[in-house]
């Protein structure tokens, strides 16, 4: 399997996971919380602030030629209105670093982690934020626009909209525990487990208060409201104008979580409903965006109730979702029939500890990508997630998504056979 020259073949990161001390962002401090649902704190991450050259290196010899990394927030602008020029010019070296080893940059300007003073506003469900996040996103293409070709605004625009669907899957589980727990004698350990989860909460809620001046702050990362939603969505526009009014010349888009839906016998109006929800009413705001940055990690069997478990017996990775590359190209075709722009996979990937799965899973997710190509979809590029094994949110750093394995006491950086496989692939 061959893909053209012009075909951006990559890996991807966010600053966050990997950069190490994103000390003024509003996950530093939540991952500090006394009572924080994160497993650990991501302290030093990978250390790639200081080891992009080793890492982009490894990339660039590896094959691949381009590199898909966020820009960080928190650092560019750390209390509101005052930007920092020592980050900028950070990641202005990022840039030329990469264009050295003949990789194409290619920035995100939010992924997930937002500057404390920003959630302190109001966060996500803020009107300012889309006033905020216009004037960040003018700052950075005033001062880079002129470095790089491809701009994704927002990772993952949607995550908020999923969240708030899991958390009403999670509210209904909750409610069902503690009427079994009510109505079943003697059986005490349930009633225990359901407390102490609530006096985390209560105790989160206070910290949360005491870092961010209110009980539930909005991060990008929270359940969002339909309004909050919307607004996302028109940060995202305006983002993209600022960005077009120095450098018309840049394409923008932003990202989306892409499941597979797949409805089995019953479960094609839930499939339906769900598919909506995650991706076809944004479509008015993003249809004329240049290209639309699709991540997709499995499938989703859907029954007439919503989401059902993946099927007996199958692989699962450490994630606990469905081993199943070939989702990948059935995003890709189903996206396309609505959204006629270019697309470029921004994420795809496998948490696992056997890197002979990895290989696999690239070599059949990236057959899918071919035949896409050769059907006439306009697929520009593939980044695989992640370059490096990195800092996964609330889970930590068991979740092993890396072409590249990282030592969580050194930070040596030792290759995977996968990201030899994935740069042999041009
Ligand atoms: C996010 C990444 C995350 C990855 C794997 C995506 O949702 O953009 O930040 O690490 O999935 O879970």
């Amino acid at each position: 399997m061959r893909f053209p020259e012009a075909f951006l073949l990559g890996a991807a990161t966010a600053a966050h996971q990997v950069e190490g001390n994103n000390k003024n962002s509003d996950y530093w401090a939540q991952e500090l919380l006394p009572h924080s649902s994160f497993v650990e704190p991501s302290g030093v991450a990978c250390g790639h602030y200081t080891r992009y050259a080793e890492d982009i290196r490894l990339l660039a010899h590896a094959g691949l030629n381009a590199y898909r990394f966020s820009v960080e927030w928190a650092r560019i602008e750390p209390e509101e209105g005052k930007f920092d020029e020592k980050e900028i010019e950070h990641y202005r070296d990022v840039i030329r670093c990469c264009k050295e080893n003949g990789v194409e940059p290619v920035i995100t300007l939010m992924h997930f982690t937002s500057p404390v003073w920003l959630i302190r506003k109001g966060g996500w469900e803020a009107e300012s934020t889309v006033e905020d996040f216009r004037r960040y996103a003018a700052f950075v293409a005033e001062k880079l626009g002129d470095e790089v070709k491809i701009i994704c605004t927002i990772n993952e625009a949607n995550m908020g909209l999923q969240l708030a669907a899991i958390a009403r899957r999670f509210q209904l589980m909750a409610e069902q525990a503690q009427k079994k727990a009510a109505s079943a004698e003697g059986s005490v350990q349930v009633g225990m487990n359901f407390q102490k989860m609530m006096e985390n909460m209560r105790f989160a809620a206070a910290e949360n208060a005491g870092v961010f001046g209110t009980p539930q702050p909005q991060i990008f990362v929270s359940s969002r409201t339909p309004a909050g939603d919307a607004l996302v969505m028109r940060a995202h526009m305006a983002a993209k104008a600022a960005v077009k009014a120095l450098h018309p010349e840049i394409k923008v888009g932003l990202t989306l979580s892409l499941h597979d839906l797949q409805p089995l016998s019953g479960g094609e109006a839930a499939a339906k409903k769900a598919w909506d929800e995650e991706f076809t009413h944004y479509l008015p705001y993003i249809q004329n965006d240049d290209f639309l940055g699709v991540q997709n990690y499995t499938r989703t069997l859907m029954g007439p109730e919503g989401q059902l478990p993946p099927p007996e017996g199958a692989e699962l990775t450490q994630m606990d979702y469905e081993f199943y590359p070939e989702a990948l190209a059935n995003v890709l075709r189903r996206v396309h029939r609505d959204f006629q722009g270019d697309l470029i996979v921004t994420e795809n990937g496998v948490a696992t500890p056997d890197d002979t799965r990895r290989a696999d899973f690239i070599r059949r997710a990236l057959k899918g990508v071919e035949d896409c190509i050769a059907d006439g979809l306009p697929v520009k590029g593939y980044f695989h997630w992640s370059l490096l094994d990195n800092f996964e949110w609330q889970k930590g750093y068991a979740m092993t998504f890396g072409l590249v394995a990282v030592d969580r006491t050194t930070l040596e950086r030792t290759p995977k056979e996968s990201l030899r496989v994935l740069g042999a692939m041009r």
